[in-house]
C-alpha cells in the first residue's frame, strides 16, 4: 500500500537492542536527526535475554590475543580475522564505556569486576550483571540513556517492511524506508521516512526454527529486507543450536528458557542419566575442555546421545554447584545469588535445579551469519550498514564463541558511528518500490508452524541432502500459498519463507561438516573445498 504519512531523518536505525541503541547514541551528536524504529517495545529483542555474559579480556593476566585465538578456534575457519582482531581489542574499552553509561556489572569481594567462564574461552572473561541478568541490565542502562537523549526519537511498534532505493536493485543506494506502524497516533499505518542511511540492528531469525531461545520478535525481517534491497548475506547455514536449552516436551514451541553456558562455568554437568543410577557424565574424553568445550561440540554431543538413547533430551547435574557441594541449603544460596532468573524459571516449569537434574536439548540460539558487512558494518547497499546479529561481520565465521555477540553489536556499533557521518549521502528521490526490481508476494500466516517444523526436521542441527531437498521444496510450496491479510504477520511470515530459502539453500551446497554446520553425509571438514563463504543475493540466489 502508499504511505499513509512520511518524515524524514538522516539516520534510521532499525532495532534497539545492544546493537541498535548503541549505534543511535553514539550517532546522535554527529549527524542532525536519528530515528530509532522497533517492531515491539524498545526491550523487546534478544538482548535482554542474555543471560551468561560479555565477553572481554579485562581479567588481569588475559589479554585480546587470548580472545582472539578462542575465538578463531570456536569459528572452525571460517571467520574474519582482522574482525576478529578489531573486536577483541576494541571490546575492552567498549565494555568499560557501557559501564560508565550505566550498566552495573557484578564485582567480587575485592571490587574487581566478577568474570565467569564459559564454552571455548580458556580464561574467566564474561562479565555479567545480576546474577544471569547481563542482557536486562544493559538493555536497561542503554533504554536509561536513550531517555536523557531528545535528540533521538523513537517510534515503537513499528515493522521495517522494506528500505526505498534511489535506483533499481543492485545499484540503487538508501533513500528512505517504509514501516507498518502499529497504533501509534499520527504514525498509524503504512508510513515512509526518508533517510540518508539505515543502520539495521534488528537481530536474528530463531523463529525460522520450531523451539529457539530467541524472542517472538526475531523473524529475521531485517535481513530479509537487506536481501530483497541488493545486499549480500553469507554464512547463512551456520546457526548455532545453544546446547542446554531447558526441555519442556516436544509440544512446547516458541520462544525455550536458556539455561546458560555459565552454569556449566560453575561446575555443572552434562549426564546422560543421574549419576547415581548409573548416568554418566559423556563431555568427559570427547573434547579437552569437557563441559566447556565450544558450543557445536556439546550440541552435536547431546544431539549423538540422543539419538543413540532414544531421548528427546539428555539432563543438567547442577546439584552440587558453590563452594559447599555437599549442603543442599549451601547449594540453594550460590544458586540464588549466582542463578536467580534461571531458578526461577526451572522451578516455574516444576524441577527444581538445587535437587533434580534439569531435561536440556538443544535448541536454536543465534545466526552467526547474516548481511555481510566490511570491518566498519557497510554493506553492498549504498547507505545501509549492518551491526549485531543482523549482520555477517565475519567474527564468528562457523560457530560464534560464547558471550561475543554482546560484544559484537558494541564494537561493530561504534566503528559504523565513527564512519557514517563522514560518508552520510546527499538526500535523493526514491523509485517507486512497484518499479525498481523487487515485488515479493505476501505469504499467508497461518503456514508459519509448518515452515518451521520443516526447518527443525531437515535443516536443525543434522542435516544430509535428502533433508535439505525436502526442505526446499516444502517451503517452495508454502511460499505459494498468498496472504489472506497485508498485516505485521503476513510479513513476518514472508520474512521467514524468505531466509528458510536461502537458509537451506547455502546448508544444501556446503557439502562438509564445519562449526554448527552438521551434515551426516559429508561428516568431515573439508578445507580444500569448502574454505570459503556461501553467499545469497537477490539476483545470483545462493552461490
Ligand atoms: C549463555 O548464557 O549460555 C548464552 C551466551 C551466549 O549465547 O553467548
Amino acid at each position: 500500500p502508499a504511505p499513509g504519512w512520511t518524515t524524514r531523518a538522516d539516520v534510521v536505525v532499525i532495532g534497539s537492542g545492544i546493537a541498535g541503541l548503541t549505534a543511535a547514541l553514539r550517532l546522535k551528536d554527529r549527524v542532525e536527526k536519528v530515528l530509532v524504529v522497533t517492531k515491539d517495545v524498545l526491550a523487546a529483542g534478544s538482548t535482554q535475554w542474555a543471560q551468561g555474559g560479555i565477553a572481554a579480556a579485562l581479567g588481569p593476566g588475559d589479554t585480546p590475543a587470548e580472545h582472539e585465538v578462542d575465538t578463531l578456534v570456536a569459528g572452525a575457519g571460517a571467520c574474519d580475522a582482522e574482525a576478529v582482531r578489531a573486536l577483541v581489542t576494541e571490546g575492552p574499552e567498549a565494555v568499560r564505556e557501557l559501564i560508565a553509561l550505566g550498566a552495573q556489572f557484578d564485582h567480587a569481594p575485592d571490587g574487581e569486576l566478577s568474570l565467569t567462564r564459559e564454552g571455548g574461552h580458556h580464561r574467566d572473561r564474561i562479565a555479567h550483571a545480576g546474577g544471569d541478568a547481563t542482557g536486562a541490565e544493559i538493555q536497561r542502562a542503554l533504554i536509561a540513556a536513550v531517555a536523557r537523549a531528545p535528540e533521538i526519537e523513537v517510534v515503537e511498534h513499528a515493522l521495517a517492511v522494506d528500505l526505498l532505493l534511489d535506483g533499481p536493485v543492485g545499484s540503487g543506494g538508501v533513500a528512505g524506508v517504509t514501516l507498518h506502524v502499529m497504533g501509534e497516533g499520527q504514525r498509524d499505518g503504512v508510513g515512509a521516512v526518508r533517510c540518508r542511511a539505515v543502520v539495521l540492528a534488528s537481530g536474528g531469525l530463531g523463529q525460522v526454527f520450531s523451539q529457539t531461545t530467541n524472542p517472538a520478535v526475531s523473524t529475521g525481517d531485517g535481513t530479509a529486507l537487506a536481501l530483497r534491497a541488493g545486499a549480500r548475506l553469507r554464512d547463512l547455514e551456520f546457526v548455532q543450536f545453544h546446547p542446554t536449552v531447558m526441555y519442556l516436551g516436544p509440544h512446547s514451541l516458541g520462544q525455550q528458557p536458556l539455561i546458560s553456558e555459565a552454569v556449566r562455568g560453575e561446575g555443572a554437568v552434562l549426564v546422560d542419566g543421574a549419576p547415581e543410577d548409573g548416568g554418566t557424565a559423556f563431555m568427559r574424553g570427547v573434547h579437552e575442555l569437557a563441559d566447556l568445550a565450544p558450543r557445536d561440540v556439546v550440541a552435536k554431543a547431546i544431539t549423538r546421545r540422543m539419538h543413540e538413547s532414544g531421548r528427546a533430551h539428555m539432563w543438567l547435574d547442577a546439584r552440587h554447584l558453590g563452594e559447599d557441594p555437599d549442603d543442599p541449603a549451601a547449594v540453594a544460596r550460590f544458586w540464588e545469588r549466582r542463578f536467580p532468573t534461571i531458578l526461577a524459571t526451572a522451578r516455574s516449569h516444576g524441577v527444581d535445579p538445587v535437587t533434580d537434574l534439569i531435561p536440556v536439548a538443544p535448541a536454536c540460539h543465534y545466526a552467526s551469519g547474516g548481511v555481510a558487512t566490511d570491518l566498519w558494518g557497510r554493506t553492498d547497499v549504498p547507505g545501509l550498514y549492518a551491526t549485531g546479529e543482523v549482520a555477517c561481520s565475519g567474527v564468528h565465521g562457523a560457530n560464534r564463541l560464547a558471550s561475543n555477540s554482546l560484544l559484537e553489536g558494541l564494537v561493530f556499533s561504534r566503528r559504523i558511528a565513527s564512519v557514517l557521518p563522514g560518508e552520510l549521502r546527499g538526500w535523493s528521490e526514491p523509485l517507486d518500490p512497484a518499479d525498481d526490481g523487487r515485488a515479493p508476494g505476501l505469504v499467508d500466516a497461518a503456514v508459519r508452524p509448518r515452515l518451521q517444523e520443516t526447518m527443525t526436521a531437515r535443516a536443525g542441527v543434522l542435516r544430509s541432502a535428502a533433508g535439505l531437498t525436502a526442505a526446499a521444496e516444502e517451503v517452495a510450496a508454502l511460499a505459494a500459498e498468498p496472504a489472506t491479510a497485508v498485516d505485521v504477520a503476513a510479513w513476518e511470515t514472508t520474512n521467514l519463507v524468505t531466509l528458510s530459502t536461502a537458509l537451506a539453500g547455502a546448508a544444501l551446497l556446503r557439502e562438509e561438516t564445519r562449526g554448527s554446520h552438521w551434515r551426516e553425509d559429508f561428516p568431515e571438514r573439508d578445507d580444500a573445498r569448502w574454505a570459503g563463504h556461501v553467499d545469497a543475493t537477490l539476483r545470483e540466489g545462493v552461490l
